[in-house]
């Protein structure tokens, strides 16, 4: 996890398309043919994009039984038509004018939370913790209609579900992670039926009375979407955002760039998620015989995309190991998927970036990362999650 992209650039090389023994994946590197299979619904499902990689133990499997646990994608599992007509559903309640309403919550949250950090005498901080963690859960769950005094509770269940999904562990490991998605889904039913019963200006809200006025979505899906948003809406943009510094802070010629010219946030910010993107691999699944750059593969077979492969993929990407943020191209990147579950946050998630990377630009062009060496990655099929970003900064 901590520098996949040598072997990622092996595997675009010599084997574009490889079966892996291991966890029984047809892993796919090369820019094109990933594309092509985001972009061709019909032959290759999203239905095992959220199955555990790793098959839920029996006490585990009880655990959930038992706690009622019949959570299923809110989205990107699902497959049209049911697919279609829930995105649609989703989608309206994703207005520009809940982005407007947000906008200035968001800077004023990031500007707390900044100054907060820079306030410290010993003007050493963690991006990772002090700025990233909470912004986009507290935004998420602003946008939800969710208990902002629960941003701990939501990260311990996400860490959870990212752990039980995309994680290896034990049977005994997974227990009490099996306690989380029990109560994390006991919540996002209880939100549904708040929102029934209480109304509120919020994207729950918004779902029940489109509900009320005749959109085809029932009670179960409507939480199963925010069992979906409540994951993905934050743990993602925690990574975006730490990136955005871990890798920019890295390269300080193009930070002071960007600290002269608030032009080039936008492009740093699509490089980012090009060049250390938050989701490096993702999951599809034949539904017929068929083939992928000329290697069969069977129907039922299960591919693993690497989208962090095939964004530095020279035939799509000049001098692609290069962080580079003027590169005129950077928002092809696959990072946000492709298609009919291109990801439905991207608005969201790009401009809290923006957000974070303009107002510490203009309040601390000193900063500099200060122990890159120590930064660790969670072990993960999808989630490259660095768990810290030191810096430091002159007074
Ligand atoms: C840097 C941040 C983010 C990244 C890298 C990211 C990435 C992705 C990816 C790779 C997919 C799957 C696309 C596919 O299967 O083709 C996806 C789907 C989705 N994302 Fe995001 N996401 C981010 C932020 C967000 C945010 C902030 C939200 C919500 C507020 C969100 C909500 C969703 C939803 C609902 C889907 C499912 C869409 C569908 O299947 O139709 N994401 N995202």
């Amino acid at each position: 996890m901590k520098d996949p992209f040598p072997a990622y650039a092996e595997l675009r090389a010599e084997q574009p398309v490889m079966f892996d023994e291991r966890t029984g994946y047809y892993v796919v590197s090369r820019y094109d043919d990933i594309k092509a299979v985001f972009d061709d619904w019909e032959t290759f499902s999203s239905e095992n994009a959220q199955a555990p990689v790793r098959e839920r133990g029996p006490q585990a499997k009880r655990i959930m039984e038992e706690g009622g646990f019949t959570a299923y994608s809110g989205l990107s599992a699902r497959r049209p038509p049911e697919h279609t007509r829930i995105r649609a559903v989703a989608q309206k309640a994703f207005t520009p004018r809940r982005y407007k309403v947000l906008e200035p919550f968001i800077r004023q949250n990031i500007v707390d939370q900044i100054e907060r950090m820079l306030a410290r005498p010993e003007r050493r901080g963690d991006l990772f913790r002090d700025l990233a963690y909470d912004v986009p859960t507290i935004t998420i769950l602003t946008l939800i209609g969710a208990d902002t005094g629960m941003v701990d509770t939501y990260k311990r269940w996400s860490d959870s579900r990212a752990a039980m999904t995309w994680g290896n562990l034990s049977d005994e490991e997974q227990i009490p992670h099996a306690h989380n998605l029990v109560e994390y889904w006991q919540e996002c039913q209880r939100l549904v039926a708040h929102a029934k019963e209480h109304g509120g200006d919020n994207l729950t809200a918004d779902m029940v009375k489109a509900q009320a006025e005749g959109a085809e979505i029932s009670d179960h899906e409507i939480a199963s979407l925010l069992y979906s948003l409540l994951f993905a809406g934050h743990e993602t943009t925690t990574t975006l955002i730490s990136n955005t510094f871990r890798v920019l802070l890295a390269d300080q010629a193009q930070w002071q760039r960007v600290v002269e010219d608030e032009k080039l946030v936008n492009g740093t910010i699509d490089e980012v998620l090009r060049y250390s993107g938050s989701i490096v691999a993702w999951r599809r699944k034949a539904l017929k015989d068929t083939e992928v750059a000329g290697v069969p593969i069977p129907d039922g077979a299960g591919l693993l995309l690497l989208m962090g492969a095939a964004n530095r993929d020279d035939t799509q990407f000049e001098d692609p190991e290069a962080f580079d943020i003027t590169r005129p191209n950077a928002r092809e990147h696959l990072s946000f998927g492709y298609g009919i579950h291109y990801c439905l946050g991207n608005q969201l998630a790009r401009l809290q970036a923006r957000i974070a990377l303009q107002e510490i630009a203009g309040r601390a062009p000193g900063l500099r990362l200060a122990d890159p060496e120590s930064i660790t990655f969670r072990e993960n099929i999808s989630f490259r999650v660095p768990e810290s970003v030191p810096v430091t900064w002159e007074a």
